[in-house]
């Protein structure tokens, strides 16, 4: 076959048809390389959409509001709050950045990642698989949103849960795990109830093992 040939069965496109198409793939680009800084450089609550598959419901926006201010009063001046399996709290608590409190991500979603050296994979599975420069006993608050609502996903989160915490505690699981969380990590629930940004078919409680502002009100005495 001929090189004519080769150019017959080739669609040609006109060099105006090119440069629109090239215009095109270079805003596209960019577009989305906006959308990707904006939406993982920022910390608000959304920004990494939920994933049903790791079974990821997010806090309405006053909720994790709330549940992060419970954190930072808890924490007191300069304390360490770790955030396990509970990313909003995570962003809030960045949003007000600025404040005097450290904090970690524990998460096994790798998509929180982008939120640099306060990321810590973790898995509940190998609930002490965790670096080796966390010291234990070092967060003055540990805040968990255990992944299932069975006794084997709460036992094991708790067990990362008492290496991790100097004393307090802030469990956030369903109500139907009133009796496991009392037995395994000495919480007890509390009055005020966490909202999600969809309505779940189980009834999602706040436990604590301190005196707690959450337990004072069903809303959010901190944000009110
Ligand atoms: C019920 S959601 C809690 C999220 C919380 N409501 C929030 O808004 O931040 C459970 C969390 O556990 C995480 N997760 C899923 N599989 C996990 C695993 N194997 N080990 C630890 N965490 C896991 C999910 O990525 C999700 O962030």
């Amino acid at each position: 076959m001929g090189d004519d040939d080769d150019d017959n069965d080739i669609p040609q496109l006109s060099s105006h048809t090119l440069a629109a198409l090239q215009e095109f793939y270079i805003d596209q680009r960019q577009r989305e390389g906006t959308k990707i800084s904006q939406g993982f450089k920022q910390y608000s609550v959304g920004s990494i959409e939920e994933d049903w598959q790791l079974s990821q419901f997010w806090y309405d926006d006053e909720t994790a509001l709330c549940l992060a201010n419970e954190a930072v009063l808890a924490a007191g001046r300069g304390g360490r709050i770790a955030c396990v399996s509970a990313p909003s709290v995570y962003q809030k608590l960045k949003e007000q950045d600025g404040k005097d409190f450290s904090v970690c991500i524990l998460e096994y979603d790798k998509r929180f990642s982008v939120y640099g050296e306060e990321f810590i994979f973790y898995d509940y599975n190998n609930p002490l698989n965790l670096p080796g420069n966390l010291i234990p006993h070092s967060f003055d608050i540990v805040l968990a949103d255990p992944p299932y609502l069975s006794e084997e996903c709460l036992r094991k989160t708790a067990e990362t849960i008492k290496y991790l915490t100097k004393g307090k505690i802030l469990l956030c699981t369903g109500a139907v795990m009133e009796e496991q969380a009392a037995k395994h990590l000495g919480v007890k629930m509390c009055n005020f109830t966490p909202k999600h940004t969809r309505n779940l078919a189980n009834e999602f409680r706040c436990y604590v093992n301190y005196d707690s502002g959450l337990d004072h009100d069903s809303s959010c005495s901190e944000c009110t």
